[in-house]
């Protein structure tokens, strides 16, 4: 019977009384119930069961699970809540609970899951967290919590699924009693002042998913063990002071690793390969890479989202790859904050949005070309490129930039002309292009015209008004010519206007040979002393005679930069165009414009051909007009030095065209006449300058008389009838002006043929006067 009563008594003594009692009094401490949750509601009028927040166990009807997430509540924990015996589900997780946890809670026995996370609460995290044999999750985090983490949650609860108690103030170290916690998925230690080391056992953890241990004080290396969790899916150990090397095999043992973030630590070495390996892997930072990374290969990786703002901080990137992916939206306007990129490949993406409006890239060792890609930037409106060594010549495209008010090229290697199309640049307001090798005409009117001096100082040949401080421009129609001989030249036709500078690339070897089908033989259109001439046909389609320059013959070397340096600073409708150059130590070529029809020296000489007298009076006018512009057109005149007819070549409209600058010469003020002639060809040469291997325009113009005559008569004054006393030069003088009959070419005028008495006056009308051939007037 005293046993029986016992037994009563202790039922009596835990129901559902003692339930309702114990939350009255988690009420009675309840100090702020903003939204009245509790207020009315848990009142007892109704059972306990009923109450917001309370559920019951259906057997027992006991409370099993006290749930007051997120209800704005402040207050403390009293120790009545220990007598909620049955319950398995406790939370408080988001309100404004403070103090300390009462240790009555120990007696919760069958607890299963519970939440003090986002609270205030304080004092040390108590042992008894660890004697609940059957606790699965335990949230505490976001409190302030002190003290170290109790070594018996670690030891005792074999059961534990999940631990969070990051955000706190937790100090001490990860015992390696952690590795008992078998049944573990999840552990969160983060942002707290833990230290020491992560230990080994962390490997025993077989069913762990997400590590998070980021922003504590953790060193020594991270346990290769950790990267042998195949379960693992977040690694997060960013913002500590780890050390040593990540093991090569990083990857291999990560099938589900999502995210793994290591940054801010004190790790070296390099970037594992085998971390590719793990291939679900989306999130991955490691580190403070904003100032080293220097090339950045990510293309064709099914990435999505946006380009992140931050990419602007990555200040050293030269080579970023981020084409043929699914990225979108705009291209944030701080990437101009990657000031050595070089290369921004962002290729078949799904990009929307304007260009980035500013580009700075001054005072960098920036060099090549500017892409004429350029254009395609039409809302840039700032580009400075200022003191760098950007070359060649400012692309045309720059016109399409409409949107440019900005313009600083300024201190770099730019040559050629101020494209006229800059003129297009409506909005510009500021312009520079000071300190580079422009010359030719700075384009007047327009938006260019009104930019000051100061804009086009220190260039190498600008002309233009007195007010921009650079000397007058030489129209191409007025001649300058001190001798009679060179006036009388300057009556001939000057026919069609100088070209705008050729935009001039570097051709690589490579392409060179795949135009040329690898220099073959099929290809070899001309060979000479210098080296080979090949047709070759370029990747956009177009024909070029591609000049490779012998380099092992005495000179070879010497040509090409002569042939560079003229055909580099002019331009003229009867000059044969540079296209391009190629140069390496042990190959030098230049890629010049194809003239389709050969040479004069092939129409005069060869029996498939004929020229009226029309087209050899025209291609007269047509070598005069180059000659003209070689000596008084340029900005230091140009003695070409090897007049010849194998150095006329027609292009498809027969028009002529000089070439082969290897031999000529830029005279500056002091040397006009004292350079040397070692090349010239014999019987072109004006014989007393010859002899006197002396050097000057004049020197072209009586190798253009020889030519002039040798064009009509058809005889070359190397002819073997021109040996000892008798000339070309003497042959014609002593034939003018009345047997022009005898020397003429037989195929140009035939007794008794129409129009003989119209052709006879013309070609008589062609004079000479002490070797030098004239026109006497025009055809
Ligand atoms: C609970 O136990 C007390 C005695 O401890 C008793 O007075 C009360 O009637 C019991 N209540 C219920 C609902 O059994
Ligand atoms: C208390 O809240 C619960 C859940 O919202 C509700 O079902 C019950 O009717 C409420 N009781 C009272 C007395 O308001
Ligand atoms: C507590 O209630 C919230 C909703 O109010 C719910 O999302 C959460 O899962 C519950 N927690 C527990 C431990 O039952
Ligand atoms: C394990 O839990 C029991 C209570 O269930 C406790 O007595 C014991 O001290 C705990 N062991 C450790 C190492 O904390
Ligand atoms: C990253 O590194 C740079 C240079 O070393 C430093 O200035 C910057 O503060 C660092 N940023 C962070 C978030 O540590
Ligand atoms: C870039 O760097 C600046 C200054 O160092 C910093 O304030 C900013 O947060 C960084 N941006 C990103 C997205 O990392
Ligand atoms: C262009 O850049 C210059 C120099 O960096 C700056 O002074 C100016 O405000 C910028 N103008 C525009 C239109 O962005
Ligand atoms: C252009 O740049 C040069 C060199 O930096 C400078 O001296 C000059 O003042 C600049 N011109 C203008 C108009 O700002």
């Amino acid at each position: 019977m005293a046993s029986f009563s016992l037994a009563v008594a202790v039922v009596r003594s835990n129901n559902i009384t003692t339930d309702q009692s114990a939350l009255l009094a988690l009420k009675a401490h309840i100090t702020d119930d903003p939204y009245n949750f509790l207020t009315s509601n848990w009142s007892t009028s109704t059972s306990v069961c009923n109450w917001i927040g309370i559920s019951c166990g259906a057997k027992h009807q006991r409370v099993t699970a006290l749930n007051l997430t997120h209800m704005g509540l402040t207050g403390t924990i009293p120790p009545h809540v220990g007598n909620l015996s049955f319950l398995t589900h406790l939370s408080f997780r988001n309100n404004s609970f403070h103090g300390s946890l009462p240790n009555q809670l120990a007696s919760l026995r069958r607890l299963e899951v519970v939440s003090f996370g986002m609270n205030n609460f304080s004092g040390e995290l108590p042992s008894w967290l660890g004697f609940f044999p059957k606790l699965q999750v335990l949230y505490a985090y976001s409190n302030s919590f002190s003290g170290s983490i109790p070594l018996s949650l670690y030891s005792n609860a074999s059961s534990l699924q999940i631990i969070h108690l990051g955000e706190n103030m937790l100090s001490g170290m990860i015992p390696r009693s952690l590795g008992n916690c078998t049944s573990l998925k999840e552990i969160h230690l983060d942002d707290n002042y833990l230290t020491g080391e992560l230990p080994l056992e962390i490997g025993n953890l077989q069913n762990l998913m997400e590590i998070t241990l980021a922003n504590n004080s953790l060193t020594g290396t991270i346990p290769n063990a950790i990267f042998n969790i195949s379960t693992i899916e977040v690694i997060s150990l960013y913002l500590n002071q780890f050390s040593g090397q990540l093991p090569l095999s990083i990857g291999h043992w990560l099938p589900n690793l999502k995210e793994l973030y290591l940054w801010d630590n004190e790790l070296k070495g390099i970037i594992p390969n085998s971390i590719s390996n793990a291939s679900k892997l989306t999130q991955l930072e490691l580190g403070n890479l904003s100032t080293s990374l220097e090339e950045f290969f990510a293309f064709n990786c099914n990435i999505k989202g946006i380009i992140p703002v931050g990419i602007g901080n990555l200040s050293n990137m030269m080579a970023l790859h981020l084409e043929d992916n699914e990225l979108a939206g705009p291209i944030p306007s701080t990437v101009g904050g990657m000031r050595n990129l070089q290369g921004l490949f962002l290729q078949h993406n799904r990009l929307q949005g304007s260009i980035p409006i500013d580009i700075d890239l001054s005072w960098n060792q920036l060099s090549g070309d500017i892409p004429t890609s350029i254009g395609g930037l039409d809302s840039l409106a700032n580009l400075s490129i200022a003191h760098n060594k950007f070359q060649g010549p400012i692309p045309q495209s720059f016109d399409k930039l409409i949107s440019m008010v900005f313009l600083d090229l300024s201190h770099n290697n730019f040559s050629g002309v101020i494209p006229k199309s800059l003129m297009e640049l409506k909005y510009l307001k500021y312009f520079n292009v000071s300190f580079n090798r422009l010359q030719g005409e700075i384009p007047f009117g327009g938006v260019i015209g009104k930019f000051s001096a100061q804009s086009f100082m220190g260039n190498e040949a600008l002309c233009g008004p007195p007010q921009l401080q650079v000397p007058p421009c030489k129209s191409s129609n007025i001649g300058h010519s001190k001798t009679d001989a060179e006036r009388d030249m300057n009556k001939l036709k000057i026919q069609g206007d100088l070209l705008p500078l050729a935009t001039w690339r570097r051709i690589s070897y490579f392409e060179l040979e795949l135009a040329t089908y690898g220099f073959s033989e099929s290809n070899l259109v001309g060979k000479g002393s210098f080296g080979s001439v090949y047709r070759g046909t370029l990747s956009d389609r177009s024909s070029v005679a591609v000049k490779v320059f012998n380099l092992n013959i005495e000179g070879g070397f010497k040509s090409f930069e002569a042939e560079c340096d003229v055909l580099c600073r002019i331009r003229h409708r009867n000059l044969v165009r540079i296209i391009s150059s190629c140069s390496s130590m042990d190959f030098k070529a230049l890629v010049l414009e194809f003239m389709p029809k050969g040479s004069l020296k092939k129409w005069l000489y060869s029996h498939n051909y004929f020229l009226d007298i029309q087209q050899r009076l025209n291609m007269m006018i047509d070598v005069a007009s180059a000659l003209e512009y070689l000596h008084h057109g340029c900005p230091l005149p140009v003695v070409h030095c090897d007049l010849k007819p194998n150095n006329i070549l027609l292009n498809k409209d027969m028009v002529a065209h000089v070439s082969d600058f290897g031999i000529s010469k830029l005279l500056g003020d002091e040397d006009s006449m004292t350079q040397t002639m070692t090349l010239a060809t014999i019987g072109y040469m004006a014989p007393e300058y010859g002899s006197q291997g002396i050097i000057s325009t004049r020197g072209d113009v009586y190798s253009y008389g020889i030519l002039l005559m040798e064009t009509f008569t058809r005889k070359s004054p190397t002819d073997e009838m021109f040996d000892g006393e008798m000339s070309l030069n003497r042959w014609v003088k002593e034939s003018l002006p009345h047997a022009v009959i005898e020397v003429v070419d037989a195929n140009l005028l035939k007794r008794g043929e129409d129009y003989f008495t119209a052709k006879l006056d013309c070609i008589s009308s062609i004079h000479y006067e002490n070797g030098y051939g004239l026109f006497n007037r025009g055809s």
